[in-house]
């Protein structure tokens, strides 16, 4: 299969090129930072690029939290104008298989369960809860304790920042050219990915990546609010290989399907900081109650469909997947 890799030099993106010349197919590389002209908003750009390619793999996106509201512009462009021209482009060529790139962050909360009122949908934290260390949500209802759950695709969306608005947006556009142009649509909705190749820290990075700079400074990993926010850490190949699986696939046409992607094994952000600094062999992490508004206390996924559909399965663990990332290179900016 030639597939074209959107992103193919990014962090997840070249790890999916790896994967799928493993697999003997035929990825070729469309991303901006190898080739200033291989951007997904141009619009002729992306028609030559797709001669000959039976299938896409969407990784380009501007990623993270961002420095404020003042990338939104960007992230729109990058993310959904991008993918809108590249979907047009697709169906101008007859290309009719896209394995797009998701996110957790569609979320919002994850899921918690009050013991008096079952499942409850927690809003945005207030800022005078956040400094007051009050980090947990508590039920809408009666304001009691909650428990966290993991979160199925079936879950009710609630992007909380430009970024997962922008994730968001790109899986309805991706549903809509399935139904418009009789495609096949897959989102695989990541969970945090950490892995060899990660970028260095900056606003647009992610948690593990914060750490794991600090550490090569010499310095201890600054943990946010109290370390008890739980996430799922997934290892990058294994991220690459449900994109793998997710292109081999015989997909429903007309239609996206959404596969959480996460390892199945939550981690709070505490017990990552150790098990990196401990990896390292650095100074042991330091909680600092800071918090960044637009962050969700608690996201963990259930990752069953995509074992279950697809036959997909994690094969790298915690300890072992952050001892490799402790000695891994990272990416500079
Ligand atoms: N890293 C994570 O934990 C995570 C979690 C959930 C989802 N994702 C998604 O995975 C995908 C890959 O993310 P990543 O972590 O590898 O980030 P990354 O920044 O390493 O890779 C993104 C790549 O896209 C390219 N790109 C950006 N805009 C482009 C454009 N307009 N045209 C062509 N190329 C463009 C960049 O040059 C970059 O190489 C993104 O869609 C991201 O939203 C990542
Ligand atoms: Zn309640």
């Amino acid at each position: 299969m030639r597939v074209l890799v959107t992103g193919g030099a990014g962090f997840i993106g070249s790890h999916v090129v790896e994967a799928l010349a493993a697999r003997g197919h035929e990825p070729v590389v469309f991303d901006v930072r190898e080739d200033p002209g291989a951007d997904v908003r141009d619009a002729e750009a992306v028609g030559r690029a797709l001669a000959g390619v039976d299938a896409v793999c969407h990784q380009a996106a501007m990623v993270g939290l961002g420095s404020g509201f003042a990338d939104a512009a960007g992230y729109v462009s990058h993310n959904d104008l991008g993918t809108a021209v590249l979907l047009a482009a697709m169906a101008e060529a007859g290309v009719g298989r896209l394995v797009l790139a998701g996110s957790m962050v569609v979320y919002g909360e994850g899921r918690y369960e009050c013991p008096r009122h079952g499942v409850v949908r927690p809003g945005p934290r207030a800022v005078a809860d956040l400094d007051a260390g009050r980090f947990e949500p508590p039920c809408p209802v009666c304001g009691a304790d909650l428990a966290p759950g993991l979160v199925g695709e079936d879950a009710p969306v609630d992007p909380r920042n430009v970024y997962a608005t922008t994730k968001l947006a790109q899986e309805h556009l991706a549903a809509a050219w399935a139904r418009c142009a009789g495609g096949s649509a897959v989102a695989l909705r990541y969970h945090n990915v950490y892995g060899p190749g990660m970028p260095r820290d900056t606003p647009y990075a992610g948690v593990a990546s914060f750490f794991r700079s600090a550490l090569a400074r010499g310095e201890a990993p600054r943990v946010f609010e109290d370390g008890r926010q739980r996430r799922d850490f997934v290892h990058v190949r294994d991220v690459a290989a449900a994109n793998v699986v997710a292109l081999e696939a015989e997909a429903a046409p007309g239609v996206l399907t959404a596969y959480n992607t996460g390892s199945g094994d939550p981690h709070t952000v505490g017990e990552m900081a150790r098990a990196l600094a401990a990896a390292y062999g650095g100074p042991r992490p330091v909680v600092t109650g800071e918090y960044r508004l637009g962050d969700v206390r608690h996201i963990t996924a259930d990752s069953s469909r995509l074992r279950d559909g697809l036959g997909w399965k994690p094969e790298v663990g915690f300890a072992e997947g952050m001892a490799e990332f402790a000695r891994a290179g990272m990416r500079g900016a």
